[in-house]
């Protein structure tokens, strides 16, 4: 009598396990359902709030940054041709458009680092044609030594060249741009007018 007992009650115990677990599904709002529901809810709600604490944090260095690295921009042109102009001649791009940061100099055409960080720097020439073995050469100059060569021609037309560098500079640091070697009344044109067809 007992063992047949004993045999029923675990009967029982299987028959309601095999119930709680199917049914979730055809009856979502059973309590235990409901239960597991609000559990996993609850894990939602936690795991957004780490979210948003963590993206808390990420604004914050942010805008540290931004004050500790202000906005550098210039933009600087020539208002003037210039003819024939021979190694070591330094380019004074004498209008400027655009200044943030106030490192630009129009008097000896030299940029001044405001701040130490990476530098996108970017210039373009256009010169008057050459013939077959002449040739100009234009630099762009770090703190004296050469860092990229803007311009090699020997070209019989007109030559527009532009380049772009990326460049670490320290505070202080300045760059500019020069001829290091020219053998031909190259004009550099900085009057668009005198651009030609
Ligand atoms: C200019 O320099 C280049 C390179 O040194 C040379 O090949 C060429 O003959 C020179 N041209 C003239 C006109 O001197």
């Amino acid at each position: 009598m007992m063992l047949i007992f004993s045999f029923f009650f675990i009967f029982n115990v299987d028959v309601f396990a095999l119930k709680t677990t199917r049914s979730c599904d055809e009856d979502p709002s059973s309590n235990v359902c409901l239960l597991h529901e609000l559990t996993k809810e609850k894990q939602e709600l936690k795991s957004s709030q780490l979210e948003v604490q963590s993206l808390k944090k990420t604004v914050g260095t942010l805008q540290a940054q931004e004050t500790n690295c202000p906005t550098v921009a210039f933009r600087t042109q020539l208002t003037h041709d210039v003819a024939s102009p021979s190694a070591g001649f330094h380019f004074v791009f004498d209008d400027i458009k655009l200044n943030i940061g106030n490192g630009y100099n129009n008097h000896h055409g030299t940029f001044v680092a405001p701040v130490s960080a990476l530098y996108f720097l970017s210039y373009r020439f256009t010169i008057t044609p050459g013939t077959s073995n002449s040739l100009i050469r234009l630099v762009m100059k770090l703190n004296g030594e050469i860092v990229s060569h803007a311009m090699s021609a020997y070209e019989s037309h007109y030559t527009t060249a532009s380049y772009t560098n990326i460049n670490h500079l320290n505070a202080g640091d300045d760059v500019w741009l020069e001829v290091l070697e020219n053998n031909y009344s190259f004009v550099i044109i900085g009057n668009i007018a005198n651009l030609g067809p």
